[in-house]
Formats: C-alpha cells, sequence, structure tokens
C-alpha cells in the first residue's frame, strides 16, 4: 500500500491519526478522548496540548499498525492547522511539519472546519456539493452554501456562542459531565420537552420564509443574516435561570431530565428550522451535517423529517462526526489534489474557512458580487 494519507488532528482535546489511500478510504484509524477536563467542565489548553504531545506518538502508530502502513510508504501528511487551541495545533503542526520533511514528502496544512464538511464522504461517496453545510461544534455554528468543494457561500453563523458551546454550559449547569452534548442528549431522552418554555432565538421570519409566505429581498442583507445568523448565549441564561427558579435551586433529577429536554427541543428547532429555509432558498434539498453537535439524533432526525421530497441528509456516524484525523485527512487530499491550500500553512487559533465568501450579494446593482450559482437564481427568484 503505497502512497497513502496520513491526517493528524489536535485541534482540542482529541488526540487522532488516521490513514487514507488515494481514493479516501479508511484504512487505520486511532482517536484518543482527553477524559482529564471532565472534572473541570471544560478543556485546559495547557493539560490538552502536554496530553497530545505524550499521544501523538502512540496514536499515529496505532492508526499505522490499523491499517498495515509503514510510515515509509505515506505520501504526504495532512494535519489540522487551524482553528483550535494554540498550544494543541502546535504540537499537531510541528509533528506533521518534521515528519514530512524527515519523509520527504507534502505536508498539508488543512482547515479543521473543512475536515468536518469531509467527514461524511468518508462513509457516502454521495456527501459531496452541490449541499447546504450546517456545520456545528464546540467553537462553530455556520451555515454555508456549498456549489463545490472549495466554493463556501456563508449564509449565517452565530453571533455569540457556538451551539456545541451551549450544550457544554447547560450541561454544567445541570451538573453534567463535560462535553454536554451526549448527556444533554440522553437526559433529554427521559425528560419532558413541554414543562418549561425556553426562547427560540433569531427565529423571527424564519418559518414564514420556510412556508413560502414570505420571500427574501436580497438588497436586506441585515433582514436576511437576521434570519440566517444564530444567536445561543440568550438560550443559556433562560435555562440558568429556569435552574434557580426550579424546586429551591437544586432541581430533581427528573426535573433536570426536563429542562434537558426543553433546551435541546429549542436549539434543534432552531439549527432546523434555519438549515431548512436555507434548503428553500437555494433550492437545493441537499444537506450536510457536520460538527460534533452533528452526533445529535433529535437534530438529524428533525432536519431529515422536514426535508422535501427528493432530499438528502449527509451526516457522518457519530465517531466521525467528532474530531478524527480520517476527515483531516480526507480534506487534505482535496488540498493536496486540487494543488490549492487555501492560504493555510501555520497554526493559527483562528481563521476563516479557505476563500470563504459571504452567500450576499454586496448590493442589488453589482450581481458579479452575489453568489453565483444554484443559489443565487433562488436567492433573486425569492
Ligand atoms: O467537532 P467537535 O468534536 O469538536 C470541536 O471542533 O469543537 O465538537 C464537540 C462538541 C462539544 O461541544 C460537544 O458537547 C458536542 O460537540 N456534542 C454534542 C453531541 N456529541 C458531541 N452535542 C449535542 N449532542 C450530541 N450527541
Ligand atoms: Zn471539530
Amino acid at each position: 500500500m503505497t502512497q497513502a494519507i496520513l491526517g493528524i488532528e489536535t485541534t482540542c482535546d482529541e488526540t487522532s491519526a488516521a490513514v487514507l489511500d488515494r481514493a479516501g478510504s479508511i484504512l487505520g484509524l486511532a482517536i484518543h478522548s482527553q477524559d482529564m477536563h471532565r472534572i473541570y467542565g471544560g478543556v485546559v489548553p495547557e493539560l490538552a496540548a502536554r496530553d497530545h504531545l505524550r499521544r501523538i506518538e502512540p496514536v499515529v502508530s496505532a492508526a499505522l499498525g490499523d491499517a498495515d502502513v509503514d510510515r515509509r510508504e505515506l505520501g504526504a501528511v495532512a494535519v489540522a492547522a487551524c482553528p483550535g487551541l494554540i498550544g494543541a495545533l502546535l504540537v499537531g503542526v510541528s509533528w506533521a511539519r518534521a515528519v514530512a520533511m524527515a519523509l520527504g514528502v507534502p505536508y498539508v496544512p488543512v482547515h479543521h472546519m473543512e475536515g468536518h464538511l469531509f467527514a461524511p464522504i468518508l462513509e457516502d461517496p454521495e456527501a459531496k456539493p452541490p449541499f447546504v453545510a450546517l456545520l456545528v461544534s464546540g467553537g462553530h455554528t455556520m451555515l454555508l452554501w456549498v456549489p463545490e468543494w472549495g466554493d463556501y457561500r456563508l449564509m449565517g453563523e452565530t453571533r455569540d456562542d457556538a451551539v456545541g458551546e451551549a450544550f457544554d454550559k447547560v450541561a454544567r449547569i445541570l451538573g453534567l459531565p463535560y462535553p454536554g452534548g451526549p448527556g444533554i442528549e440522553a437526559a433529554a431522552a427521559r425528560g419532558d420537552p413541554t414543562r418549561f418554555a425556553l426562547p427560540r432565538p433569531l427565529m423571527r421570519g424564519v418559518e414564514s420564509l420556510r412556508s413560502g409566505a414570505r420571500s427574501l429581498n436580497p438588497k436586506d442583507r441585515r433582514a436576511a443574516r437576521d434570519i440566517f445568523d444564530f444567536s445561543f448565549s440568550g438560550l443559556k441564561t433562560a435555562v440558568a435561570r429556569t435552574v434557580a427558579e426550579v424546586e429551591g435551586g437544586s432541581p430533581s433529577p427528573s426535573s433536570r431530565d426536563d429542562i434537558a429536554a426543553a433546551f435541546q427541543e429549542a436549539a434543534v428547532e432552531v439549527l432546523a428550522s434555519k438549515t431548512l429555509a436555507a434548503v428553500v432558498v437555494t433550492g437545493c434539498a441537499r444537506v450536510l451535517l457536520g460538527g460534533g453537535v452533528a452526533a445529535n439524533r433529535a437534530l438529524r432526525d428533525s432536519i431529515r423529517a422536514e426535508l422535501p421530497p427528493g432530499g438528502r441528509l449527509f451526516a457522518a456516524s457519530p465517531r466521525l462526526s467528532m474530531d478524527n484525523g480520517a476527515m483531516i485527512a480526507r480534506a487534505g487530499l482535496y488540498r493536496l489534489e486540487s494543488g490549492d491550500f487555501g492560504g493555510i500553512s501555520e497554526a493559527a487559533a483562528s481563521a476563516p474557512l479557505p476563500a470563504v465568501l459571504s452567500w450576499y450579494p454586496k448590493s442589488s446593482d453589482d450581481p458579479a458580487s452575489g453568489p453565483a450559482s444554484e443559489g443565487a437564481s433562488a436567492l433573486t427568484r425569492a
């Protein structure tokens, strides 16, 4: 097996490595999830970096062993270079650079969120553009129109907390361990979502756009962004207030389950409705769900249930929805083959997606700056 590509992921609290063949099939994968952060209720950056340093060699050896590939058979080394915790990123980037140099093969720096876009295609060859993408992780919440790989049009993003961050903070408020998503999902499955009323932030106009009762005026960019942007910090505060008011501030386990269910229902409703509104205005019923929150079954089910006939939802299995080296290797393969590294080279704590553009036209009389594809005609039609 020659010319395999190695992918390394160390942006946050997973140390992961994967080996893919040139067709993009996974030959070997190892993921180590750091659990020392649990007691702190969030990731401690220095502990994360030190643990990556300790784990990276054994994790890479495990992935190579799983693949039965010798490191001298590698044809390239891809690494998530941004965004993330800088100390954690530097471990992966320094390691990948050194190994690529020693082997005399290309070093391929990748944007972590582009990795999440490439996760579903690891399991389903149909998971390719065009699609509307909802990227939901601990650090990001983005709605994108993706007419083709490498062409990313931002429709909306969070104005405050990322949705994964909201799951983590709500989990902490409810006394559940970090990361919060799986615990909230389990508690929500036991709870009654109707007992507590929680807000659905930035939802004005979303339902009427979905139903066709109103259209989107591309000239009114601010109104359009109000439809597609997200805000989760008010929802988190509403949960904190509810917890403080219930049963003298220490809710019983069943009340906690009900609060978790109400929170999950509110978050899922906002994410799903805005994604489905994006389906309406782009005219494209292919949806890709990526990032750790994509593991949430309620979110997947609620988008899938409301897609128009013929629509498709692409979402990786939970293991590949969370941070992993396979998605980084797959995005690296794309970058290597296209010869366009998207301007990424060094570790960076924050960085926009490569070549990301706004989906919105600059102004109504400047069509050249507007969306230039399937989505554009739907937008101007609307
Ligand atoms: O993509 P990811 O593994 O790491 C980042 O890039 O941030 O996403 C981690 C986030 C955490 O906030 C975690 O609570 C959330 O994904 N998450 C979930 C679920 N599993 C993980 N959120 C909701 N439901 C889940 N089942
Ligand atoms: Zn991630």
